[in-house]
């Protein structure tokens, strides 16, 4: 495989006596766009949550740009490029589209609070920016909207923006189309094509085939918390191991 930027080795993650992740083995390429298939209960969402360092893993290694990443917090994991997005929406409700946009720049990352200062000339530019990105989402309109009136489609759009604005190497998002209507649907196509197209690494974590279809390069399939199945878009769906693993019959 060309460089790698993600690689996961023997990963395991027990909750109780239940592996949600159970060694598991793969790498994901850079500047590829690679889906993360699996039925529901796979260990996907908990894939995500350990290379973030949201949860600790028991066992198994991460390492991303080359290096194992250990124990590692949160914050330092995004320090070092990667962007996540959630199933489940979390942007800042309370707070403007355009100041959710803000709080993801880097360049806010040590002083977020000066956002709701007098701005100087830097956070003007800034802000310039945030209102370009806002754009590119159709919500230019909806800068000074708190994030919570909008509406769903909208937030999602919004939460996978503020990803973007971090200006991050490798992206992961969890079920970034459920839900949304089709226009909001290729918004969100195009947008990731951009970032593969700007160099940036992206992994989907999907159900709908089509989008798989039109967007990745790599498919990854998971099956009680280990990968079963990788390879091309069309050779995944030929493979008797993913049917069987959706539908639980043999074919
Ligand atoms: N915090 C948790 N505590 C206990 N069990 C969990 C927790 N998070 C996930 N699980 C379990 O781990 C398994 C994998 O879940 P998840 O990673 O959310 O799957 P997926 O995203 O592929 O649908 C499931 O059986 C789920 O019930
Ligand atoms: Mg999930």
């Amino acid at each position: 495989m060309t460089h790698s930027i993600l690689k996961i080795e023997h990963l395991v993650k027990r909750f109780g006596g239940l592996a949600a992740v159970n060694h598991c083995n793969f790498e994901i390429a850079e500047n590829s766009i690679t889906a993360l298939i699996g039925p529901n209960g796979a260990g996907k969402t908990t894939m995500f949550d350990l290379i973030t360092g949201v949860l600790k893993h028991d066992s198994g290694e991460i390492s991303f740009k080359g290096k194992p990443l250990g124990n590692l917090p949160t914050y330092q994991r995004s320090r070092l490029g990667m962007a996540r997005t959630f199933q489940a929406i979390r942007i800042f409700p309370e707070l403007t589209a355009l100041e959710n946009i803000m709080l993801a720049f880097p360049e806010n990352r040590e002083s977020f609070l000066d956002c709701f200062r007098p701005l100087k000339k830097w956070q003007i530019k800034l802000k310039h920016h945030a209102f370009e990105l806002l754009e590119k989402i159709h919500l230019n309109e909806k800068a000074h909207t708190p994030a919570g009136s909008l509406s769903y489609g909208q937030q999602k759009l919004l939460e996978i923006m503020r990803a973007v604005a971090t200006s991050s190497d490798l992206f992961l998002l969890d079920e970034p189309a459920a839900g949304v209507n089709r226009t909001m649907l290729h918004t969100i196509i195009a947008l990731i094509k951009q970032l593969h197209a700007d160099g940036k690494t992206v992994v989907i974590v999907e159900h709908d085939m089509g989008f798989i279809m039109e967007l990745s390069q790599r498919v990854i399939v998971m099956d009680y918390g280990k990968e079963i199945a990788e390879g091309t878009p069309e050779e995944i769906q030929k493979n008797p191991k993913v049917f069987e693993a959706y539908l639980g019959i043999k074919t």
